[in-house]
């Protein structure tokens, strides 16, 4: 074995305040709409990525076991493109776990390919500046690209002549002690991934193209209520985000619909407890879990009341975090 480049890297998922759904016909792998995110402390991947002369094949390991053809296939694209940037020519290992359930729905990708990203960036000696790191990952995930940066990250959308398109990071994590509170209301993987729910959307939704046309308003919205801290603006913007995003898949042919009765229960339960005065919104990507916002002084109440809600099957709780960086680093 004669290992030419090592590197292990972290990364933490970001959740979606303004929600990127549906890629660009035009360019790699661009984002129709602009999205805006807050990156997490606590949950995290951990990759390590060797180049290998002496491999035939990219290699990858999830959770201490061998990966299935389709994530792999991702990886070596993504290691595709460190070697065409590189002249290098070595097939890699690459070894990661997540201390999150992985494929559920909880941006798992994102932290995913953010870490790989940095990873092999460093392992061959390409740039790891965050912008680079970046703009790697969204080639694979467009939502990895918004976990290279820590705190609260804009990404906008493509257009034609961009060739690169980073995220941006628009406040560091101490500018406001938000809480998600993660109400998981099913194990296992989903049922339609994420990069598969928007190609259906896409092709099949009449209501796509008006997803597009609003999606900048709602996250000019976002943005301004997340830089001035008010919860009440940043709710209301938020949930209509995440509700017009899914009534878009709802409209698609045949409908993609990613909730369930639990799923459905947590929103209902989410307004109500707003009603009774506690900060309070739901976003929700492409699984059946909800996550709630808040703030830490409603963090307990809404702990509590989350997990009285039949077919919540536990809760995780998380708060803005930092961007990838090296193991260690
Ligand atoms: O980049 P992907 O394929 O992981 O897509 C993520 C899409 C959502 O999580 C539903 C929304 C978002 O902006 O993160």
């Amino acid at each position: 074995m004669s290992i030419t480049g090592r590197a292990t890297a972290v990364a933490h998922p970001n959740i979606a305040l303004a929600k990127y759904w549906g890629k660009r016909r035009f360019g790699h792998n661009l984002p129709a709409v602009p999205s805006l995110s807050v990156t997490l402390a606590g949950l995290s991947t951990l990759t390590t990525v060797e180049f290998d002369d002496t491999l035939t094949a990219d290699e990858l390991h999830l959770g201490g076991r061998p990966a299935a053809p389709g994530p792999l296939a991702r990886v070596t694209g993504l290691l595709d493109r460190v070697r065409a940037a590189t002249g290098r020519r070595e097939h890699a290992r690459v070894v990661s776990h997540n201390d999150f359930p992985t494929a559920a729905g909880l941006a798992s990708s994102a932290s995913a390919f953010a870490a790989l990203a940095f990873a092999a960036s460093a392992a061959t000696g390409l740039s790891t500046a965050p912008d680079a790191v970046s703009d790697l990952a969204r080639r694979t995930s467009v939502s990895a690209a918004r976990s290279a940066y820590g705190g609260f990250v804009a990404l906008r959308a493509g257009e034609p002549a961009d060739e690169v398109l980073p995220a941006t990071p628009i406040a560091p994590e101490d500018h406001w002690p938000l809480r998600v509170i993660i109400a998981v209301t099913a194990e296992g993987p989903k049922d339609v991934g994420s990069s598969e729910g928007m190609k259906h959307t896409v092709d099949t939704s009449p209501y796509f193209p008006a997803w597009v046309d609003d999606a900048p308003a709602l996250y000019a919205r976002i943005h301004a209520a997340v830089l001035a801290r008010d919860i009440a603006a940043l709710g209301a913007a938020a949930e209509a985000s995440a509700l017009r995003m899914h009534a878009s898949a709802i409209a698609a042919d045949p409908g993609l619909l990613y909730w369930t009765g639990p799923t459905v229960a947590v929103l209902t339960e989410v307004r109500r407890l707003r009603a009774r005065g506690t900060p309070a919104f739901f976003t929700i990507d492409a699984g059946p879990h909800v996550k709630v916002f808040t703030l830490p002084e409603a963090e307990a109440e809404v702990t509590a009341t989350l997990l009285q809600i039949p077919g919540v099957l536990r809760t995780i709780s998380a708060k803005p975090g930092g961007g990838a960086r090296l193991d260690g680093g």
